[in-house]
């Protein structure tokens, strides 16, 4: 007999062309825990019915359940699970199932279902992570109100946590053990169930509704971070105020719960009315956390409180629509994000984050549309595509119908949909309807993958400028042929010679493949600005003489468009040979400017791997060695200003301002530039600054130019941080990433000599830092031996039997063979294959493998 579990399967492919409403509902769901690390029993008990005629059985999912009784209306049941799934026969319309299983927390490795992390218990139930608690229909569209009983040791576990609202608590055994009931009055699919127990503290605040109610409000931690949950709680605060002045959201419940955990696969966790963060994501202080980690903690708690409207209210009908609750989000946060500080930054920053990842994702052998149609692993599904062009797509209609036209679209969504499981094509229509738009061509992005390409041409005759635009798709995986789809693009005219706008700027809808502009009474050649402020998720390519570039980065008066042009002078100029004396110059002018948080994006170079993508071969140390160069020029040009910069900016006071941020910003870029002289005096210039910071934004700037460098204070640097901060997983986090992100070539030896460092872990932050992070290391992960590819897969291998979501996730890079050289690919081919070949390979990693050598 073959052992089943040897012989080599290809997992199911689920379609959205198979999906069909749920056969059984679940209105009410009653779970009763017996919490212990070790062994937790859940007794679930269900009412079911019938959702319309049929007689196909209720089917449940389970993984990873022992069963331990069963009964169907109180009578005892013999049904044994086959697989993953419990099977039932009802005679009835129906019914009541009540289950009772085991399971192990302190063995749940892959962080989905009830698991303990730092002697607290959590559950992480999205996408597929309920059935690993209980026998449940695990899917979005089955919506139920929970109650919830816990019960546990009161010494280890004094804090019981679940959705809603506590209704009552009391002890047991003379107080060895506690007990507390949960009751959440909204109706939820089980993906939002959650539960924590643990000896954690609150940060407490209030917050009074537009409507009057006052809600009470806790972030939990441990004791000893319960100081670093201030700038998380004012956030939240914030945020809420936010909803309700921007979309008309209010708060739904009597308390909002948000726990810190430190293992978490993701950022955070929506759950209704109790979040679950990655401990990275909520505690900051100036001492341990930069001025980025303060604004992710504040991004990313906007993001799950805004799901509270967009994804707990309204829920996706099936997981293809995860864009639905994603991209709306993500876009709600970014929106706040830009009312907290320069709105021009932030988009500069969406943006980078957009190219770097999604668009090598819609370039590669994974690209799928915003809607996907099938997958093997849904958890592969939690893309930069999904998340970051799904919320490019929502900008999209925001600024095609214009502020009150989208927020009629909005109210009209909530109105209609509240309560509801709803798909991708439900909000279009709302928001067509709402403001009598045919958005029929729009609904396009949702089917098409791929990036499109928008070729510009201007003429200018007599007084006439004409600018013919053409929209072309490049094939992806499985779709060869592409359509025109719907895109507005801002642009606006310059006058050469004064320097001023030309009437002004059109919003253009380009809807064929094909677009003629005609401008009238445009006396001279003028130069054309173009996708201002990024209104559409295109590459543009634009044969644009330089010379225009180094205008419109001085006189643009779209902030973003300033941005552009110097990064694309700045492509043009590292995708080629030769003088770089335009953009050196441009660079100059730009640092010259009086916004410091402007100038620090503007004059950064495109990172070496944008640099790549522009290229059909990505020409690894030719990009390096270019890059190099260019940036030693640009810093001996102007290494007076650097300096200036430098110096003028190293404010002895910390305040967490808009100003304040710019300017550390603007400090370390310039320290960065300084290092690129090659001067003694930068690296002595880095290390005092590291040695004298007084904040973690200061300390990491100079310990990563230091790290990237032969200096000779470089040793003890690290060494001295290490000391600083050990116990600190959030800041050793930044320790392990420095040294993998160097381009020296000793990284990969480092890399791998720190995966024996007794710090090194499979926690998936952990992973990010060192594996991940060693992963976009264009440089020395595509060395051209392949010892960095044998790496990335050594340890896909080593992660994959723990936690399979993120092995998948880490070996990423590996995908992008195809733009390769041929040794290069072939050498990426062969680690894919020899994880393909792994016996017991996860669907995860299967699915991301197997696309990726197809
Ligand atoms: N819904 C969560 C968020 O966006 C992320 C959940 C991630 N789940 C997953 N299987 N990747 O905030
Ligand atoms: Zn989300």
């Amino acid at each position: 007999m073959l052992d089943a579990q040897f012989t080599p399967q290809v997992p199911h492919t689920v379609r959205l062309s198979d999906y069909r409403p749920p056969d059984w509902l679940v209105p009410t769901v009653a779970l009763d825990f017996d919490l212990a690390p070790g062994c937790t029993r859940v007794r679930a008990t269900l009412t079911v019915t019938r959702n319309g005629a049929h007689d196909r059985p209720l089917v449940l999912d389970g993984q990873e359940l022992r069963l331990l009784s069963l009964t169907v209306d109180g009578v005892a049941d013999a049904t044994q699970p086959v697989g993953e799934h419990l099977t039932l026969r009802l005679a009835g319309d129906t019914a009541v199932i009540e289950t009772l299983v085991e399971i192990v927390p302190s063995a749940n490795t892959r962080l989905m279902g009830l698991y303990a992390s730092g002697g607290n218990l959590c559950t992480q139930c999205e996408a597929e992570g309920f059935r690993r608690i209980t026998f449940f229909p695990d899917r979005p569209d089955v919506l139920s109100t929970y109650s919830v009983r816990m019960k546990a040791d009161a010494r280890a576990y004094p804090v019981l946590l679940a959705n809603g609202n506590m209704v009552a608590r009391g002890d047991d055994d003379g107080g060895d053990t506690h007990w507390a009931e949960w009751t959440d009055p909204w109706p939820k699919p089980c993906y939002l169930f959650a539960l924590v127990a643990g000896d954690l503290q609150p940060l407490r605040d209030r917050f009074t509704t537009m409507s009057g109610r006052e809600v009470q409000l806790a972030i939990w931690t441990a004791a000893a971070d319960v100081p670093r949950c201030a700038h998380a709680m004012a956030a939240l605060k914030t945020s809420m105020a936010w909803d309700e002045v921007h979309y008309g959201r209010e708060y739904d419940l009597d308390v909002f719960n948000i726990v810190a955990v430190a293992d978490f696969n993701f950022g955070a966790m929506e759950n209704k009315g109790l979040n679950v963060f990655n401990s990275k994501y909520i505690l900051a202080d100036p001492e341990t956390a930069t001025d980025a980690d303060f604004d992710a903690v504040a991004a990313v708690v906007a993001h799950e409180y805004f799901h509270n409207w967009t994804g707990n209210r309204i829920t996706c009908r099936d997981w293809f629509q995860l864009s639905l609750k994603e991209g709306l989000t993500v876009f709600r946060d970014q929106q706040f994000s830009g009312d907290q500080g320069s709105r021009a930054v932030r988009r500069i920053d969406d943006v980078r984050s957009l190219r770097a990842v999604q668009f090598q994702e819609d370039a590669g052998p994974t690209a799928h549309p915003i809607r996907p149609d099938h997958y093997i692993e849904i958890g592969n599904f939690y893309t930069a595509t999904v998340y970051n062009k799904g919320a490019e797509v929502i900008r999209m209609l925001y600024t095609l119908l214009g502020e009150a036209g989208f927020r009629a679209g909005t109210d009209l969504y909530f109105e209609r949909h509240d309560g509801q499981a709803v798909t991708c094509e439900d909000f279009v229509r709302a928001m067509e309807d709402a403001s009598g738009r045919d958005l029929t061509q729009f609904r396009r992005w949702y089917e098409q993958a791929g990036t499109p390409r928008v070729g510009v041409t201007l003429a200018h005759e007599g007084s006439t400028a004409t600018i013919t635009l053409t929209q072309t798709t490049p094939p992806t995986p499985g779709q060869p042929i592409k359509l025109p789809v719907h895109l507005p693009l801002r642009l606006a005219l310059f006058d050469r010679a004064s320097g001023a706008r030309i009437g002004d700027e059109r919003l253009v809808e380009l809807t064929e493949a094909t677009t003629t502009v005609v401008i009238p009474d445009v006396p001279t050649r003028p130069v054309l600005s173009l996708n201002r402020d990024f209104s559409a998720p295109v590459i543009v390519e634009h044969a644009c003489p330089a010379a225009d570039r180094v205008f419109l980065s001085a006189h643009d008066d779209d902030p973003f468009a300033r941005y552009e042009a110097l990064q694309q002078l700045a492509l043009d100029t590292l995708s080629a040979e030769g003088p770089c004396d335009d953009l050196v110059a441009a660079l100059g002018a730009t640092l010259g400017g009086d916004d410091p948080a402007f100038i620090a994006e503007a004059v950064l170079l495109p990172t070496e791997a944008f640099i790549g993508d522009q290229a059909a071969v990505v020409a690894v140390d030719a990009i390096h060695a270019r890059r190099e160069a260019v940036r030693h020029a640009a810093a001996t040009a102007h290494r007076d200003a650097w300096w200036a910069a430098y110096r003028g900016n190293a404010d002895a006071a910390y305040a967490q301002t808009p100003e304040a941020k710019g300017r550390r910003r603007l400090k370390n870029v310039a320290l960065g530039y300084l290092m690129a002289t090659g001067e003694r005096e930068a690296e002595v210039a880095a290390y005092a600054q590291f040695e004298n910071a007084n904040n973690m934004t200061d300390r990491i700037a100079a310990l990563s130019v230091l790290a990237n460098s032969d200096a000779p204070e470089r040793t003890a640097a690290l060494a001295a941080f290490y000391d600083r901060f050990k116990g600190d997983a959030s800041v050793i986090d930044k320790w392990f990433s420095v040294q993998a992100m160097s381009s020296r070539a000793d990284t990969l030896a480092a890399t791998i000599a720190l995966t024996r460092h007794p710090d090194f872990s499979h926690n998936p932050n952990r992973l990010r830092s060192l594996v991940g992070a060693f992963g976009v290391n264009q440089l020395r992960l595509h060395a051209a031996d392949g010892a960095g590819y044998a790496f990335l897969a050594d340890q896909v291998l080593s992660v994959d039997p723990v936690n399979p979501s993120t092995a998948a996730r880490l070996m990423t890079p590996l995908g992008r063979w195809r733009r390769f050289d041929e040794g290069r690919a072939a050498l990426m081919r062969a680690q894919l294959q020899r994880l393909l070949k792994t016996p017991r390979l996860s669907k995860d990693v299967f699915e991301m493998a197997s696309k990726s050598l197809a």
